[in-house]
């Protein structure tokens, strides 16, 4: 003690370089966490980079410099010790300046305690974020944060479906997002993400919690318009469908009633995607079993291993009802019945559909070549159109450029035929992967594909040749194509591949 000059407060052992540098480091981090903590709480929308600074980056630091300290001090000491030097006391309470610096330290470590409890409430909170999950791997959940931010799920957080509650499902979660965060860097990703068909939750236990399963829908009408490739020369064509929604617990109609409540169904596919279904089984209210099988199924005689077998809920059908991905074909019919694209446009539709539906090396790329495309057809092909009516051309473009951005990912390769939408049957086989007059019991029914199973059509046609009745019309294929029958037995998706 004798050796202590008279400035010094503290022990020799303090006085050291990494000591040192974990003072200005922790001192450096509190003033900074501080401050960012003051502006998270003040801000009413908080943002996602200063979340991750302040939740995930910076606490880590400040525990780095506050052991630094002591850590310095012990290598000192022992340093002294060895050198032979008097044992060097490192806390003496009779000192005024030590007592100080102890009662310092306390009320220090209770309030880093209670910052540490409010910052991890915090950085949870944070990890739940919507933000957090889209924005953090940016390049890799580009697609789904975007199509979830124009579903009418917008407002329901990522975690609500890909979490939920319970701690085993949080931490399989946030282990699989862990991976996924390591993968952002070294590149080592799936292009596109595959669907995450096997790792989802339950839909009793997310949809279910929104979507009372036994409300009631009495009908849900769809209205759709539909453009031929040259809008000017054949007026619109119009379906309106009544879908049979239904539902009720008890002796309820229509698609939920006897897809969920009536029957138990359960399937077994052949392929990752679950789009090739062989295999069908249904247990009604009273416990009858029926199987279904297809021509080629493996399971004909043996049934299929348990772990094969899927039993059918909500995702079955409304798997795309948060990130949807939307084909060409959708977008410029919804574009020109909105009016967002003018149908005055001579030959807007094949085209749009065309520029759409390439394929192209990045975003930027695609937004250069939509633009270069269209003008180049239309000041080339339709000059005499083009010169009157330049505005409309330039505006018909920029929607085009919009719904490219909003709905095709080159950087990821996602895009609507990388994700089949299961709720209907034109784009993709939906429906139809059962429903299709091939699908067999020994008794011989089958599941059906009768087109008035699951909806009316109340009303069809173009122009002046519309009809309407509320019994039901019998489907007409739009514009007379492909001019026979063929729609009859053939899966519209044969042709329709949405662009
Ligand atoms: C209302 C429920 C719901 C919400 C909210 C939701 N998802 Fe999904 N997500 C799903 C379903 C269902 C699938 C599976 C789709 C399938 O099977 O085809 C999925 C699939 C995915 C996939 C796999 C790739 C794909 O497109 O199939 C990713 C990645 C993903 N979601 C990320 C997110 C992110 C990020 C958010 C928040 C910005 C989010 N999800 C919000 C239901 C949801
Ligand atoms: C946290 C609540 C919540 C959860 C969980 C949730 N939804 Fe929704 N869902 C909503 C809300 C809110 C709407 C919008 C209702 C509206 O616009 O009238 C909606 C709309 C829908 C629609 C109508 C879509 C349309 O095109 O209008 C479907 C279908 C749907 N949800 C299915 C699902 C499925 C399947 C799941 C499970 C993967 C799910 N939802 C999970 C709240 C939820
Ligand atoms: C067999 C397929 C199928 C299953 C299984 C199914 N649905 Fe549906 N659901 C439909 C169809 C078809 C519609 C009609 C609307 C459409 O075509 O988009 C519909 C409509 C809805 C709507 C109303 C959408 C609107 O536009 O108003 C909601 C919400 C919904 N379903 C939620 C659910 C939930 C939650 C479950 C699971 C408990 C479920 N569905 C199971 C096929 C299904
Ligand atoms: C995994 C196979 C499978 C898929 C996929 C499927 N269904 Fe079904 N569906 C069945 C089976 C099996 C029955 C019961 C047939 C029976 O009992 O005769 C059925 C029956 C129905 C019925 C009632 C038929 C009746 O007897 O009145 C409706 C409505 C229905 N499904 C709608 C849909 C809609 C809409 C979709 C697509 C969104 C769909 N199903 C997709 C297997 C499937
Ligand atoms: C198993 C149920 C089921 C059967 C059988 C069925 N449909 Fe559909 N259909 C649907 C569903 C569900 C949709 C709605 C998809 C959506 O929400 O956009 C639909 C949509 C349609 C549409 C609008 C297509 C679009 O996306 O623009 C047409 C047209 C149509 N069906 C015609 C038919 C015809 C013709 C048949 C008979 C060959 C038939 N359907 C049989 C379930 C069925
Ligand atoms: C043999 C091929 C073929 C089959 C099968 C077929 N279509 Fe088509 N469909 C066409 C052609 C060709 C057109 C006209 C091309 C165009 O204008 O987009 C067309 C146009 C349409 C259109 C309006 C055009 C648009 O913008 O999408 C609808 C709706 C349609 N078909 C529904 C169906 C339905 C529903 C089924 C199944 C029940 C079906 N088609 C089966 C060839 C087919």
């Amino acid at each position: 003690m004798s050796s202590k000059p008279a400035k010094q407060r503290f022990d020799d052992s303090f006085y050291n370089n990494i000591t040192y540098i974990g003072v200005v480091l922790s001192l450096f981090v509190l003033v900074c966490e501080l401050f960012l903590f003051a502006i998270d709480f003040a801000s009413p929308r908080p943002s996602v980079y200063l979340g991750l600074i302040t939740y995930c980056f910076l606490p880590p630091l400040l525990i780095l410099g506050l052991i630094l300290i002591p850590t310095g001090a012990l290598l000192k000491r022992k340093h002294i010790l060895h050198s032979g030097k008097p044992r060097p006391i490192l806390i003496d309470l009779s000192l005024a300046t030590h007592q100080n610096a102890v009662v310092i330290f306390m009320i220090g470590t209770v309030l880093l305690l209670v910052m540490t409890a409010i910052g991890s409430y915090k950085a949870f909170n944070y990890t739940e974020s919507t933000g957090f999950c889209g924005l953090t791997c940016h390049q890799i959940m580009k697609p789904e944060y975007t199509t979830h931010s124009h579903s009418p799920h917008e407002r329901v957080r990522c975690v609500e479906c890909h979490v939920g509650s319970g701690a085993d499902w949080y931490l399989r979660y946030k282990m699989a997002g862990t991976k996924m965060v390591v993968k952002t860097f070294d590149g080592r990703y799936h292009r596109p993400t595959p669907a995450p068909l096997q790792n989802l939750r339950p839909a009793k236990e997310i949809c279910e919690q929104c979507h009372w399963p036994g409300k009631l829908f009495s009908a849900v009408l769809l209205n759709k318009v539909y453009y031929a490739d040259d809008p000017t020369q054949t007026p619109p064509w119009k379906i309106n469908l009544l879908m049979r929604v239904g539902a009720g617990k008890v002796g309820g109609a229509g698609v939920h009633a006897h897809m969920y409540f009536s029957n138990e169904i359960f399937y077994v596919a052949d392929d990752a995607k679950r789009q090739n279904i062989t295999w069908v089984k249904t247990i009604d209210k009273a416990g009858k079993v029926t199987i279904y099988t297809t021509k080629d199924s493996p399971y004909k005689k043996v049934n299929p291993p348990q772990d094969k077998v899927r039993r059918m809920d909500c995702i079955d059908c409304h798997n795309r009802a948060t990130h949807r991905f939307e084909a060409p074909d959708v977008l410029m019919n919804r574009a020109l019945a909105q009016g967002a694209i003018s149908s005055s446009i001579p030959m807007i539709k094949s085209e749009g559909v065309e520029v759409l539906g390439k394929t192209y090396s990045s975003t930027a790329a695609a937004e250069k070549q939509i633009r270069e495309g269209l003008m180049d057809y239309y000041s080339k092909k339709q000059p005499g159109y083009f010169a009157g009516h330049q505005a409309a051309v330039e505006n018909a473009i920029a929607e085009i450029i919009r719904l490219y951005r909003k709905n095709f990912f080159p950087e990821m390769k996602s895009r609507w035929d990388a994700y089949p939408d299961n709720i209907g049957h034109m784009i993709s086989l939906g429906c139809f992967r059962c429903h299709d007059n091939e699908h067999k019991s020994a008794g011989g029914r089958v599941i059906s594909r009768k087109c008035t199973l699951c909806h009316v059509i109340v009303e069809q046609g173009s122009g002046t040749s519309t009809e309407k009745n509320l019994e039901g019309l019998e489907f007409k294929h739009p514009f007379n194509d492909p001019g026979d029958d063929s729609w009859k037995t053939a899966n519209c998706s044969d042709c329709h591949t949405g662009s």
